[in-house]
């Protein structure tokens, strides 16, 4: 099938590259020529493990065609998806107008009947406002329908999740819509749930709101059991061995970020207050979150107070590992107001250092682990990234200045980080 997707970020890049891969004519649009450029010669503006190869792949295959012209991905094009941001506003509301551009650049470019879908993640009632806009726009007698198929993707593992999704939400009226989108997905297994858009946006909401508030759930939790002296962990574990729990999600640590889940907590807290609905779950889920991160710097300022002057080595920048995604990455925050009182910052990162030296300045950027321990007086670890897992600490110990570990976490075994020579400052245990 000859398909379009209008963004390449995570979820637009990824989603084609991997449609490509199962032999489908794929177009993506862009909006900015130095990206698109760089795209045409297989190069990928962010890391994603796997992608940029499958890029080069449906590259040379020609089965993958980037472009910043409307017309060359809507001539032929049979379902053209919106994959645009969706950032939050000032008020927690998600700012819709680069859907809203898309939406009028495809009525100005639509020629032949085809889908349009919206795979943001965009507030109940935007997909109608996206046939106005369409419509507003469209020429005389050219026929389209709407669908609404939001993406559960993870940054980290989003070809595996795009392959082998849980399930895929297709809202629609149209019957044609519909079955579409069913033959597009049909060498996709996962449950189909196929439903109206209305639903479909709301899943998506809901589905965040929900894992956000396990996150929030394990956090509040750590605060307790750091002041009873009970292991979080061990609390945690034991309550996921109830089959009607899980585990997942249950990990209490410094805070959740990213792109998504503290976006469309608060997209949905303000989703409901129009439709005269006080969310106050919702509402302790964001402030717990912010919780956790005040909590940490407490913890780091409480043993090494004062601050001035003291080297902090931290590991891990990114708000997830296998990711270089910063955006609201709990590490900017806790890294600011650390800065802020006094404390001299040695960072490293395997992959978002980049993007990190352009949030974060002032923070000293070191080659690996070891390297960024040098002298410090505490190592602070807060994106969980296998490589830090492996690391021998009592070489590390041996170049630190001081013994204190904040494991933000809770990665480490703590016997064995005492062994190693350090005090082990975990997240409620
Ligand atoms: N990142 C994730 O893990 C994830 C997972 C599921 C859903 N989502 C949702 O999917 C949407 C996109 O997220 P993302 O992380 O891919 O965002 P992103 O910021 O990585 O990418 C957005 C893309 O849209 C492009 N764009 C913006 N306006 C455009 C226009 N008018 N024409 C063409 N391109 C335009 C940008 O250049 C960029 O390539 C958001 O609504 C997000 O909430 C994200």
């Amino acid at each position: 099938m000859e398909i379009a997707f209008i963004g390449h970020g995570y979820v637009g890049l990824v989603t084609a590259a991997v449609f490509a891969g199962l032999g489908n004519t794929v177009w993506v649009v862009g909006h900015t020529k130095e990206k698109i450029e760089n795209l045409k010669k297989g190069i990928t503006p962010f890391f994603e493990p796997g992608l940029a190869e499958m890029v080069s792949h449906n590259l040379k295959a020609e089965r993958l065609k980037f472009t910043l012209d409307y017309q060359d991905a809507t001539t032929s094009s049979k379902i053209i998806f919106i994959c645009v941001g969706t950032p939050p506003q000032e008020n927690g509301e998600a700012d819709l107008s680069s859907v809203r551009q898309a939406a009028a650049e495809l009525g100005r470019n639509l020629k032949k009947y085809a889908v349009i879908v919206t795979k943001s993640t965009v507030p109940v009632g935007t997909n109608r406002e996206v046939e106005k806009i369409i419509k507003k726009f469209i020429a005389k007698g050219v026929k389209f329908d709407i669908a609404s198929c939001p993406e559960f993707l993870r940054e980290g593992s989003a070809i595996s999740d795009t392959l082998h999704p849980d399930r895929i939400v297709i809202g629609a009226d149209s019957s044609q819509a519909r079955d579409l989108l069913l033959d597009l997905h049909k060498s996709i297994n996962g449950e189909r749930v196929v439903t109206s858009i209305e639903t479909a946006e709301m899943i998506k909401y809901a589905n965040n709101a929900l894992l956000s508030t396990k996150i929030s759930f394990a956090n509040a939790m750590s605060f307790i059991c750091d002041a009873v002296h009970a292991d979080v962990e061990i609390v945690l574990k034991a309550v996921g061995m109830d089959n009607r729990l899980g585990r997942a999600f249950l990990y209490p640590g410094v805070g959740y970020g990213g792109s998504c889940f503290p976006k469309d907590v608060k997209a949905l807290i303000a989703i409901a207050k129009k439709h005269k609905y006080n969310f106050k779950l919702l509402q302790a889920v964001n402030e717990i979150n912010k919780e956790a991160k005040d909590k940490f710097i407490g913890k780091v300022s409480d043993e090494l107070s004062p601050l001035k002057g003291k080297v902090l080595a931290v590991w891990g920048l990114s708000f997830k590992p296998n990711t270089d995604d910063m955006r609201e990455a709990p590490s900017t925050y806790i890294l600011e107001k650390l800065q802020k009182m006094g404390a001299l910052i040695q960072a490293y990162d395997p992959e978002a250092m980049p993007n990190a030296s352009r949030i974060l300045p002032k923070i000293k950027y070191c080659d690996n682990p070891i390297q960024t321990a040098g002298k410090a007086d505490a190592i602070l670890v807060l994106t969980e990234w296998n490589e830090f897992k492996q690391i021998d600490l009592r070489k590390i110990r041996k170049v630190t200045r001081g013994n204190l570990f904040f494991d933000g976490r809770n990665i480490y075994d703590p016997e064995k980080v005492r062994m190693a020579g350090f005090i082990y400052k975990g997240i409620g245990r």
